[in-house]
Order: C-alpha cells, then structure tokens, then sequence
C-alpha cells in the first residue's frame, strides 16, 4: 500500500487527479471504476479543468460507477446519474454509451445485479478503481455485515449512511432511499489499481481501523488491506 498525504483537500484532489490522469493518458481505452460522495468532487473539478486544456481525454475511456440509489428516479438530483453528469460527465468527452451506472430503478434486481458484473466482466475488469471511504468503513454501499459480498447486490443502506447522507436530502435520514444496488467487493478487489480518497479527522479514524486492523466485514474497508496495488491519498484538513 502507499500511503500519500497531503497538506489539504485541494492537494488531496490534485494528487488524486493525478493518479487519474496518468492512467488514462498511458492506457486512452482504460476502465475507470468511479465514485460520488463529496470527497472526490475536488478530484473531479481538476481532472475537468485539465481536459478543458487539453491534457487529459476520456473520449475512449468507459467508466463504472460503484453504486446507486434505488427509487430514485434517474432524474432525481440526488440520483447519482445526475450527481456524475453535473460533477464530471457533462464537462468531459466521455461518450455517455461508455459510463456505466446500476440502474436503481431496476424492476429485476438481481437481473440488472448479474447484468452490471457481467458488464464489467466483458469490459475486461477496472483497470483503476476511485473510492471514498463511509463513516462506517463502507466502500461502495458495501455496509457492515456478517460477511462480505462479493457481487453486485441490493442493499438495505445502514443507518448510519442515511444519518450521513441526510445532508442531501433536507436533512432528514428518512428521505435517504432505503436501499440501493452497489457493485460487491469481487470486482473492486479485482481492479488492477484502486485509489482511496478520505479527508478530514473523522476519516482518519476510520481509515486506521481499515487500514491497520483485522480484516473483517464490519469494515469493509479493511479487505483493502489484501489488494496488491492499493493507494490512498488522505489529507487531515
Ligand atoms: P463522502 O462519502 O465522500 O461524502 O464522505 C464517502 C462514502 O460514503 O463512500
């Protein structure tokens, strides 16, 4: 693992672009897994603002996202379609048959499951995963639990994910969906490279206990701890 740190979240988000930036600019047909969440917004706004420059293309690039909400229209502003489109899709060249989504929406669940890890599958696996980290060690929506999922699943979203996610939604955890599909740990353990984003004191906290802890499904942040080219980039402020 490496472990980079950096003087703040600005940094914190340059460095993560950077990362970014020089795998789809050494490899242009790369798959990219992406993350929402505010943590890799900053990283997001860098990577637009090179390409606007001209620096960095995404035209052959295809993209997974690691989750989305369930009864949440596609439209919603909170969905996590819109949440991509407004933070990197609509600002880059990436072309929209290339970023993929779980559709939340799905009446089939376990269909558009099976389908979404059969999509990553043909192509060909993550080449570099971004992930945040959950208050509760959650990476993904992959929650606490008594073992660990390995496939694209439908999840019952913890309590503490919709007490933190209530910021979007009024304030109040009750409008957080319910539930939601999230790629499993199979494919994320199975990127070739995962970058782990986190900032701030409260991450910290978490990030040790993942990082240096046992390896357990309560956290499911520490099976991290097993992948071969794991880099997370975290800054205290
Ligand atoms: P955050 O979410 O970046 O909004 O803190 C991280 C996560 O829940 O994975």
């Amino acid at each position: 693992m490496k472990l980079v740190l950096a003087k703040d979240y600005r940094d914190m988000s340059r460095k993560a672009a950077n990362v970014i930036s020089a795998q789809v600019i050494l490899k242009e047909t790369s798959v990219l897994g992406l993350a929402t969440g505010s943590t890799p917004i900053g990283a997001y706004q860098q990577l637009i603002e090179w390409h606007k420059k001209g620096d960095v293309s995404f035209a052959s690039a295809s993209t997974v996202n690691l989750d989305e909400y369930c009864s949440l229209p596609s439209s919603h502003e909170q969905s996590y379609l819109s949440f991509m489109n407004a933070n990197f899709f609509d600002h880059i060249d990436i072309r929209r048959e290339n970023a993929h989504l779980p559709n939340g929406m799905a009446r089939h669940y376990e269909a558009e499951c099976e389908a979404y890890d059969a999509l990553i599958s043909r192509l060909g696996g993550i080449d570099l995963q971004l992930l945040g980290i959950g208050p509760n060690g959650h990476i993904g929506f992959n929650e606490p639990d008594e073992h660990f999922m390995m496939k694209t699943h439908r999840v019952r979203l913890s309590d503490a994910t919709r007490q933190a996610n209530a910021r979007f939604f009024g304030n109040d955890p009750n409008n957080v969906p319910e539930f939601a599909l999230t790629m499993g740990m199979l494919h994320i353990m199975q990127a070739k490279k995962i970058l782990l984003v986190a900032n701030g004191q409260q991450k910290l906290a978490v990030l040790d206990r993942a990082l240096n802890g046992p390896v357990t499904p309560r956290l499911p942040a520490s099976l991290l701890q097993l992948h071969p080219d794991l880099t997370v980039v975290f800054s205290e402020k």
